[in-house]
């Protein structure tokens, strides 16, 4: 049954039926059409559209098709074009004539973006338990890795000291920016376009309020015009998704290069690693892999859905119908990498003794540095002497902290300072006690801090 066929003649063809329907994707919205639907009549029925046996038969009809949903009893036709369609079809089977009231004063294109808002608003909430789980098992790595000390990297070069703990709260703050994202998002989707109609709103006295606090909103659209055509909320999801993706795909991507042999820094647990079909001693970290590669389509699918939105005329047009299939994907592509993730980081095996070992006196050249600044020489002069000692070091063959007294000396004449204590991580580590810095008690107090973050929400 076609909701619109009235100043047509014969039927579809049928492939353009094909392309045009979509419930193969949107039967996602079956449940917050129902109550959409439920609560609508109720405006119907206040306003005298319904009478009283035509309100009840209605609500008993929806009803109905919500533990058919429920229960997945609910047939779908061939010839249902929408979810919207195949409730209204049923209905019209459940209760006859009357439901062709239903739909006075409504448009699917209200309808649509009412459905698919709800639909984000026990979404995102879904989402941000499965980021927060992973936060946790972040916290608690880096609680159990605190005594762990690793060589940071800029430029995927030895860097500075700094705790295995600090390097995992690193991945941690990104999510919670994330959150903070999706929380705009799910306030964005908490306006109501119901009552927009088709474009230039309703012809019926609908009390719009009242249908926003039933269906849980938090306010209305102001404009019909823009809510029949606004899919803000939609790409903001998407962004907020595509980021996220991104952050999980660099800490991937770290794993992948860390469980490496050449790095030796951690190993995969047998139970998220994976085996080659030819080659007997491989364990490929396919999980991680696969987040790297998830975070591709997820940006993707933002910028398929950017680019549908760039230059629509306004208000509704068929092209919107591509919003629900990128961010069901988007949703479902995190949904399956984090609670994996969640499992797969508390189970690597990490070496300590590799990490401490990519420790190599380099990596304290700005400590000498520092501490030829607090014997009062300029920074920059600091700098260009411990380079100078690097130099001496590489051609010489020896690592930095062997060169002798006699040598220092020679590159600062007068100078008396012991380097010997510089060449500890420990000590290194120590001194970048400034808030947000990779000594022991900040990191701990840091560890307190994202703690007190999990409990928020
Ligand atoms: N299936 C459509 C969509 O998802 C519903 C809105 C259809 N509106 C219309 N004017 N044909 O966008």
């Amino acid at each position: 049954m076609s909701l619109w066929g009235g100043r047509f003649q014969g039927t579809s063809d049928a492939d353009a039926w094909k392309l045009n329907a979509s419930i193969d994707i949107d039967q996602r919205l079956a449940k917050q059409d129902v109550t959409g639907s439920i609560v609508w009549s109720q405006q119907l029925h206040k306003i005298g559209i319904l009478n009283n046996s035509e309100y009840q038969d209605i609500h008993d009809g929806l009803i109905q098709i919500l533990n058919e949903f429920e229960q997945l009893t609910f047939q779908i036709h061939p010839s249902d074009e929408d979810i919207h369609s195949a409730v209204e079809r049923r209905l019209y089977e459940i209760i006859g004539k009357t439901a062709g009231k239903l739909h006075t004063g409504r448009s699917r294109n209200d309808q649509v973006s009412t459905d698919f808002r709800l639909w984000l608003l026990e979404a995102i909430p879904t989402l941000i338990h499965a980021i927060r789980q992973f936060q946790t098992q972040l916290v608690e790595r880096a609680e159990q890795d605190i005594d762990v000390v690793m060589p940071s990297y800029t430029h995927l070069q030895r860097a500075q000291p700094v705790l295995l703990s600090h390097w995992w709260l690193s991945f941690f703050w990104p999510l919670e920016r994330d959150i903070q994202r999706l929380t705009f998002t799910f306030k964005e989707c908490g306006i109501m376009p119901l009552g927009s109609g088709a474009a230039a709103g309703t012809s019926f006295a609908v009390d719009r309020h009242e249908l926003a606090d039933q269906l849980g909103f938090i306010g209305i659209s102001q404009n019909s015009m823009d809510a029949v055509s606004d899919r803000d909320f939609a790409a903001q999801f998407l962004f907020d998704s595509a980021l996220c993706g991104i952050h999980l795909s660099k800490l991937a991507e770290q794993v992948v290069l860390f469980s490496t042999t050449e790095f030796g820094f951690f190993a995969l647990d047998d139970a998220f690693a994976t085996g080659s079909s030819l080659m007997p001693q491989k364990k490929n970290p396919d999980v991680f892999e696969l987040t790297r590669g998830k975070a591709g389509n997820l940006l993707g699918l933002l910028t398929g859905l950017m680019s549908t939105l760039k230059g629509l005329p306004s208000t509704y047009d068929k092209d919107l119908q591509e919003d629900k299939q990128a961010v069901f994907q988007a949703y479902d592509i995190l949904m399956a990498v984090l609670p994996v993730l969640s499992k797969a980081i508390p189970s690597l095996r990490i070496f300590p003794e590799k990490l401490r070992a990519a420790i190599d006196p380099s990596v304290f050249a700005t400590d000498l540095a520092d501490l030829l600044v607090k014997a009062g020489i300029p920074f920059r002069e600091a700098h260009a002497l411990v380079g100078k000692a690097v130099k001496i070091s590489l051609e010489s063959g020896r690592g930095i902290h062997q060169l002798t007294s006699a040598e220092w000396e020679k590159l600062i004449p007068g100078l008396e300072i012991d380097f010997s204590k510089v060449f500890s991580p420990e000590v290194s580590i120590a001194t970048r006690c400034v808030v947000g810095g990779t000594a022991p008690q900040v990191v701990v107090e840091q560890i307190s801090t994202a703690r007190r973050c999990l409990q928020t929400h």
